[in-house]
């Protein structure tokens, strides 16, 4: 009997043909779930990642409040139109940090893995307060309360403590500094706390809403936009990981 004759059995006997498919499908799965148990983790390490600073994880707040993620992904996936246009495709340990993760699954605007420094700060202000007044025809809505609103960080150390719980490594130290990070980061007057960079290395600590009196929601939500997709170095993994 040939093979096909063979198969001619399972294709004419509808019983033998669903056992058949079961027991190439159960097959398929053990191969992708077992090797699952026997990994410590599915996030590779990379160097140059960290928590966010709390003035940082306060703009993250904003931007989940404000609802962002309706429009806009953080996931720049490993095709080339996307790599063109956004950069590196994203790595699972960009947002391991990530409570909940902003991947998104919408994109009417850009995707804003790597937005930051790809703008000034007043561009973001601009931006944020009126978007048409910087880019004609957009339909992004305008935020104008943003920079207006001083922003509530009194709970800030309580969210650091809420994160931790959830697997973020802040240490104790991080919390009970919290409040004062806060401050640090967003006051342009004061030099860069070295304290502030000891815990959160490569921080950008400036007056991100350009009103060195206020510390506002601005100030949080430009502080994490412009933290995006800079901490890792790519120029160490271009030659392991680019696609091109
Ligand atoms: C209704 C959909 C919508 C919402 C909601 C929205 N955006 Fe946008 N956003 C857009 C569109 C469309 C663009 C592209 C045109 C432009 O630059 O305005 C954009 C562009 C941007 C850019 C520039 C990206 C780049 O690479 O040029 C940033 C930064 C940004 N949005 C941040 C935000 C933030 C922060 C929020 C929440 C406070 C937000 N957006 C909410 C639609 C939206």
């Amino acid at each position: 009997m040939s093979l096909m004759q063979k198969h001619a059995i399972l294709e004419k006997n509808s019983l033998l043909l669903l056992i058949g498919i079961l027991i190439v499908i159960a097959i398929g799965g053990l191969v992708e779930i077992v090797p699952l148990f026997y990994l410590k983790s599915t996030i590779e390490k990379v160097d140059g990642m960290r928590p966010y600073t709390p003035l940082e994880l306060a703009g993250r707040n904003i931007y989940v409040r404000e609802g962002c993620y309706n429009c806009h992904s953080q996931m720049i996936r490993p095709l080339r139109d996307e790599v063109e246009r956004y950069g590196h495709y994203s790595l699972a340990a960009e947002s391991m940090y990530d409570r909940p993760f902003q991947w998104g699954s919408k994109r009417t605007g850009p995707d804003l893995a790597r937005v930051g420094g790809k703008y000034s700060d007043e561009w973001h202000r601009a931006h944020l307060n009126e978007p048409r007044s910087v880019v004609p025809g957009t339909v992004m809505p305008a935020y104008p309360w943003l920079a207006r609103t001083e922003l509530d960080y009194a709970h800030i150390a309580d969210d650091l403590k809420v994160q931790s719980v959830l697997g973020v490594p802040y240490s104790v130290e991080m919390v009970t500094s919290a409040k004062a990070d806060v401050a640090a980061q967003a006051n342009a007057d004061e030099s860069v706390s070295t304290d502030l960079l000891k815990r959160y290395p490569k921080t950008q600590a400036r007056d991100f809403d350009g009103d060195p009196k206020a510390l506002t929601e601005a100030d949080a939500l430009i502080a994490y936009l412009q933290v995006l997709g800079t901490l890792v170095d790519f120029k160490l993994y271009n030659d392991k990981a680019n696609i091109r």
